[in-house]
């Protein structure tokens, strides 16, 4: 299915070139599948659907090491996207252990968080803006099992740099790598073992520019 959506891309696109633009390429998919393959997870959490391409790839190592549980959150998926990204899983027979929260991750996450969930990475490509991907960031570190990892997609584009690079730099979140795949954009960290609690006296730099 995943190659088939690569080569022949969705059943419906809202411009012609969307799909190149927007869905994770087949080369940083594999990537992904490879590295969670490697983690074994039972449980991923997944931020950004669209056309489902990631989606499918983390299906894939979930099925393939025994997994159960993919979340899977999107507001646009609908109106959007026509559910296309939905479909491919559901073409895929992964909607057994899928479940698509149609909402902002900004709202569904500090919900997850306060039920109690854990999962044992997740991957991150919704809202690129700085202070989503912060937000996004900063409930993950509540979800995702100590040790557990976090990757990020469009790690080249600054908002994403920056509030990743807040948890590298002042909570101790550990850069995993290098990850085959397009260069720079893909960024995989691993949550340390036990929560950093920084002293708020001080400020590691950790903007665009420091040093
Ligand atoms: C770059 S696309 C994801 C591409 C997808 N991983 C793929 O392989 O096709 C970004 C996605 O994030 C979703 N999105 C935008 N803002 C969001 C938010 N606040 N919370 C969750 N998802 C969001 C969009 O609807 C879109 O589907």
């Amino acid at each position: 299915m995943r190659r088939k959506l690569a080569a022949d891309g969705p059943p419906w696109v809202r411009a012609a070139d969307d799909f190149a633009t927007v869905t994770l390429p087949e080369c940083d998919c594999d990537a992904v599948r490879n590295l969670l393959i490697a983690e074994r997870p039972a449980a991923v959490i997944e931020i950004g659907l669209a056309y489902g391409s990631s989606a499918l790839a983390i299906g894939e190592a979930l099925i393939s090491v025994g997994g159960n549980r993919h979340v899977i959150i999107d507001p646009f998926q609908d109106s959007e996207f026509r559910d296309s990204g939905w479909e491919a899983i559901r073409s895929a027979q992964l909607d057994g252990i899928a479940v698509l929260l149609r909402e902002r991750s900004q709202i569904a996450l500090p919900r997850l968080a306060a039920e109690g969930m854990s999962v044992d990475a997740a991957f991150v490509d919704g809202s690129h803006l700085f202070h989503n991907v912060f937000v996004d960031l900063f409930y993950l570190q509540t979800i995702v099992r100590p040790g557990g990892l976090v990757i990020l997609d469009d790690h080249w584009w600054p908002g994403v740099a920056t509030a990743a690079r807040y948890y590298e730099t002042n909570l101790g979140w550990r850069p995993h790598g290098p990850l085959n795949g397009t260069p720079g954009r893909l960024h995989a960290l691993r949550l340390p073992d036990a929560p950093v609690t920084p002293n708020f006296k001080e400020l590691t730099p950790f903007w665009p520019g420091a040093t």
